[in-house]
């Protein structure tokens, strides 16, 4: 077995850093992830923490998906057999490039991903995750909010937007028109900023039970980032049962 990564590690495709850090949406899914006794799906799972940890607490399956291939071989490598085992890596771009059974997974995570989708994206993704899960399946997002330091150029246009009432008010099409140069370096060139009451619309549409959508500062956020405590957006979700 390799080392296992340091607490934050940079993606190899200027998607942000990978966390090797819990937060609380991630320690949820774990928990769920456990007991669930069926497969669970980790979308854009990085170098895949919470699906290590998933597999180490016990769960029965654990797929995980990333964009990167290269982000997963290195989750493979550093397993051992009994966690391995229980592993199946699957590349492509969510929510197009994987599809799964209807019904077939019990739950499933995204961590740091969705906040790099588009509004379509976002509504499609969340419309695959409800019809993968079974009825009773949990669902489990964390993103990235307009509240993060680095996004205070954009904090006036986002009220205005969220003000006038638009369906998306975090998308920004030009992070450059924001973000200093420096700070730009490990970011896409656009990027869609989320909030507790855009994810819970979307949701609630595609068939999900919102139990908890809210917002909050995530263990492992770094201290450029911090701004007054709502800086990440979480939401457990609950598919609902048919009729
Ligand atoms: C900031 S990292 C987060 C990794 C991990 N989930 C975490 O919370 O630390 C974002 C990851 O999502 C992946 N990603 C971005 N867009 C994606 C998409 N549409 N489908 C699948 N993976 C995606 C990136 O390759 C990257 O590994």
């Amino acid at each position: 077995m390799s080392e296992a990564p340091p607490r934050r590690v940079l993606t190899k495709n200027r998607m942000g850093w990978a966390s090797e850090r819990l937060g609380a949406v991630s320690e949820l899914f774990v928990e769920f992830a456990a007991r669930a006794g069926g497969p669970v799906l980790d979308v854009g799972a990085g170098y895949g923490a919470a699906s290590e940890a998933a597999l180490r607490a016990g769960a029965a399956a654990v797929i995980a998906n990333d964009l990167e291939p290269r982000h997963l071989e290195e989750l493979e490598a550093r397993l051992g057999a009994a966690e391995r085992g229980r592993l199946r890596v699957k590349a492509g771009r969510f929510p197009r490039e994987i599809e799964f059974e209807d019904g077939s997974l019990w739950g499933a995570h995204a961590s740091n991903v969705f906040h790099f989708l588009t509004p379509k994206q976002v509504s499609e993704g969340m419309k695959k995750l409800a019809r993968w899960l079974r009825p009773g399946g949990r669902v489990f997002v964390q993103a990235a909010t307009p509240y993060q330091g680095v996004w205070a150029g954009f904090a006036e246009e986002y009220g205005r937007r969220a003000e006038r009432g638009e369906r998306w008010p975090g998308l920004v099409e030009k992070v450059s028109e924001y973000v200093a140069h420096r700070q730009r370096s490990q970011m896409p060139r656009w990027i869609h900023l989320l909030d507790d009451v855009v994810l819970r619309r979307e949701a609630e549409a595609a068939g999900f039970e919102v139990e908890r959508a809210w917002l909050y500062r995530r263990a492992d956020l770094p201290a450029g980032l911090r701004l007054d405590g709502r800086e990440t957006v979480g939401l457990v979700g609950v598919r609902r049962r048919l009729g």
